[in-house]
């Protein structure tokens, strides 16, 4: 994910196009850029968050009217607090400098908390993860798959359980294509069968990534989270929520005040009615720890 000041443009990689095709997604307006967030281009709550700062900064450049376009990628998505974060961020200087050391800092936050997740890994690890929370969705390294990717540094990780992620898939498309480049085992598992799986053994600990903490540390992560953070708990399976400080969302109290999307039901079925609440939230109580760039928060 980049900004171009000769032209201006963001040029973003298509996720919607993965693991098929590497095609980059050209936005000329901030009007472009939110509508690339909207429709799934750029997904995963830091990577929508940088590509926000790009479009106002891509908006500054062209000497669009701010607030417009402000409004425009605050209104793309309602759940991942990055958008909203980095937005602020932004507003006092809509620069591409200010820009690009936001997309520095969320990949830098990424290893460092990756980092610190690789200490709850022992030896011949088998992980389970959700959708995708990897360097697609972070804008480089990955939070849930930075700490698989360091864990597997650290010779800690023995493989890797994808849920495919209905209705979308990001689990299917995007992980698995991510831990198949770094070279890490993996198999990407039907969502349905990670109850079995659990109950033969077969997982040692889950990892997700986040779209927000709330203060209480509620957190709402891709839809499915909340059932195998319940099947995780019956099972005697840590759960880790990794996930950088721009998704902690102190303004928010619980999980019952973050606002879940609520897409098209077309994504699940185009030839019945359908309901696609896109996130969940997991309560607290059922997080063994959230781990940020500062450390390990038990719960
Ligand atoms: O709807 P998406 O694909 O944007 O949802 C993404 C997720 O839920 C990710 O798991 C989450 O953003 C963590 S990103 C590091």
């Amino acid at each position: 994910m980049r900004l171009e000041e000769d032209g201006p443009r963001v040029v973003l990689l298509d996720q919607r196009r993965l693991p098929d095709e590497e095609v980059d997604l050209v936005c000329h307006t901030a009007a472009d850029v939110a509508e690339a967030i909207r429709t799934l281009a750029v997904r995963g709550a830091p990577a929508i968050g940088i590509a926000a700062a790009y479009g106002l900064a891509l908006a500054a450049l062209r000497g669009d009217d701010l607030g417009d376009a402000e409004q425009a990628l605050a209104a793309s998505r309602p759940t991942a607090v990055n958008l909203f974060w980095a937005l602020e961020q932004l507003r006092a200087d809509p620069t591409p400098e200010r820009a690009r050391a936001l997309h520095r800092d969320e990949v830098e936050r990424c290893k460092r908390m990756a980092a610190h997740a690789a200490e709850l890994f022992a030896p011949g690890t088998r992980a389970l993860t959700h959708c995708n929370a990897g360097g697609l969705a972070t804008g480089g390294y990955g939070s849930a798959v930075g700490a698989l990717r360091a864990a597997w540094e650290r010779g800690l990780l023995a493989s890797v359980l994808v849920g495919e992620t209905r209705p979308l898939l990001q689990g299917a498309r995007l992980t698995a294509w991510e831990l198949e480049q770094a070279g890490i085992p993996h198999a990407v598992i039907a969502d349905s069968a990670a109850a079995s799986l659990m109950a033969r053994g077969e997982i040692d600990l889950i990892v997700t990534g986040a779209d927000r903490i709330a203060a209480n540390g509620d957190t709402a992560n891709k839809i499915g989270t909340y059932s195998l953070a319940v099947l995780a708990r019956h099972h005697g399976i840590p759960l880790y929520v990794v996930a950088p400080t721009s998704t902690v969302d102190e303004a928010t109290a619980t999980g019952a005040d973050i606002p879940i999307e609520e897409r098209d039901g077309a994504e699940v079925t185009a030839r019945f009615p359908a309901r696609n609440p896109a996130f969940d939230v997991t309560p607290a109580a059922l997080i063994t720890a959230i781990v940020t760039e500062e450390g390990v928060r038990r719960l």
